[in-house]
């Protein structure tokens, strides 16, 4: 059932001793959560503060454990159209049915559903957030960087950790959220600093799903001594226990840290060289290859920073990951050697390169990087394509909020990445269409061709596309 009850209705079953649970997350019409989809609602004062915050009505859905009970416990049936009718027939009571009308509490008053209209405004409440936690963690690199700039080394590891956990602490619960934030970037400080936080948020989300998906099998294969999986513990020795999982549980937040300092050396190398936008000479080539083994390394020495796992990712992020891998470093680096999480931090910093509009390039569409490392990787070992299954699963190759476009020339907005899910907004000429479609899933099969993806565009932020949007998501979406 899923259906939506008057506010009047829901507060007179909870008065008379009932509960409710919305099975649907509810919000105001600014995006602000007031009620919990899994909070069991006992008292009258939980909808009347709805009531206050001018919601009409409310929806229940019992696909998602949403339900009203009667003061008997007695679980109620409610018809589509709001009817509500007790199991037991003698205490049958027809409550008046919601009239949908254009005053109702919805902003979107003629959108297909009530899920779109809900997960519009979670997608929107999950960019505010992030948004948020990018800025944040932007003004956290920003002076690590500016330290070692001004005290010639130096920075606050104490401050970074604590930013940097805070950041994770977001990561875990959204996939991927700063895809919604990238813009075009014009200065190389800029970029450094928004590189740092992607390869940091990317990272973080591979290196997790690897541990709940794909550690076990691996740690099998390492068992059985499979020929193509390396251990790469085997060097540190010490009785380590060569599995997976139990390393990276303990060694997780130092490895979300490495991922967030991993370019720190970059600050040493010359302004002039980083900035350059055509080809390098081999003498600069040189000089930015230093960022990592030579820089970076020595800014942890400065600060008296011992911790293996960052060394290793600002040490390792541009390390062969197979034999014979061309522009790679340090040299003396052997690929069976490259901790997990290092390989993982030069997939996501290839990734983020690639998938990030500069000045001079346009963004690549993430399928097609995606590709590009499949290609180039998956095939070397066994290890490197669990990391890019894990890879593809959790980085949300077109993230909710964002707007891709089809082959027929239309554009789409994102619902859900799996799929994925999209609503199409304009006609093939990119104009903006009068009526408000069904979302269609993109990846269902029977869909015309001309009705997929269209890798060869880069994906967008809703602001990139502002004048084209529809008012409905025009008006939950920040214009810049
Ligand atoms: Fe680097
Ligand atoms: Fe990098």
């Amino acid at each position: 059932m899923n259906a939506k009850i008057s506010i009047d209705n829901l507060i007179e079953i909870v008065r008379t001793g009932g509960k409710i649970k919305t099975g649907v997350d509810v919000y105001n019409s600014k995006g602000i959560l007031l009620l919990d989809k899994d909070i069991l609602v006992e008292k009258v004062k939980i909808l009347e503060i709805l009531k206050d915050n001018g919601i009409k009505s409310v929806p229940v859905n019992t696909v998602f454990n949403g339900g009203l009970w009667d003061g008997n416990g007695n679980l109620m049936n409610v018809n589509s159209d709001g009817l509500i009718d007790f199991e037991d027939p003698d205490k049958q009571i027809i409550l008046e049915p919601v009239i949908e009308s254009p005053e109702t509490d919805s902003i979107f008053p003629d959108v297909a559903t009530n899920e779109i209209e809900m997960r519009l405004l979670e997608i929107e409440e999950i960019k505010k957030q992030a948004t948020k936690k990018y800025y944040d963690a932007k003004n956290s690199i920003k002076k690590v960087l500016a330290d070692i700039k001004n005290t010639g080394g130096q920075f606050d590891y104490v401050e970074v950790e604590a930013n940097v956990s805070d950041l994770v602490d977001f990561l875990v619960i959204a996939d991927n959220p700063f895809s919604y934030l990238t813009q075009e970037i014009f200065s190389y400080d800029d970029y450094l600093y928004n590189h740092s936080i992607n390869v940091c948020a990317i990272g973080t989300a591979v290196v997790n799903r690897f541990n709940t998906h794909f550690s076990g099998v691996v740690d099998g294969l390492l068992k059985g001594h499979t020929p193509d999986i390396y251990n790469p513990f085997e060097k540190e020795g010490k009785n380590q226990n060569p599995s997976y999982v139990t390393y990276y549980k303990d060694e997780l937040s130092d490895i979300s840290l490495g991922f967030f300092l991993h370019d720190i050396g970059k600050i040493i190398v010359s302004d002039e060289i980083l900035n350059k936008q055509g080809r390098l000479t081999a003498l600069e080539f040189e000089e930015v290859k230093k960022h990592s083994y030579e820089y970076g390394v020595d800014l942890l020495d400065k600060n008296h920073l011992k911790n293996s796992v960052i060394r290793n990712i600002i040490n390792y992020h541009h390390a062969p990951l197979y034999e014979g891998e061309e522009r790679c470093y340090p040299t003396q680096a052997h690929h069976t050697r490259i901790p997990l999480y290092a390989r993982i931090c030069k997939l996501a910093d290839i990734y983020d390169a690639m998938t990030s509009k500069r000045c001079y390039k346009e963004a690549i569409n993430p399928i097609n990087v995606v590709t590009q490392l499949f290609r180039t990787y998956a095939k070397k070992d066994r290890m490197l394509q669990y990391i890019l299954h894990a890879f593809v699963k959790s980085i949300g190759i077109y993230p909710p909020g964002s707007i891709i476009y089809l082959r027929n020339g239309q554009m789409a907005y994102v619902l859900e990445s799996d799929g994925p899910l999209v609503i199409p907004f304009t006609d093939d000429k990119e104009k903006t269409l009068k009526y408000k479609p069904d979302p269609i899933n993109i990846n269902t099969s029977g869909i015309e061709e001309s009705r997929k993806v269209d890798s060869r565009r880069s994906v967008k932020a809703p602001k990139d596309v502002y004048d084209m949007l529809p008012p409905y998501i025009k008006e939950i979406t920040a214009r810049s």
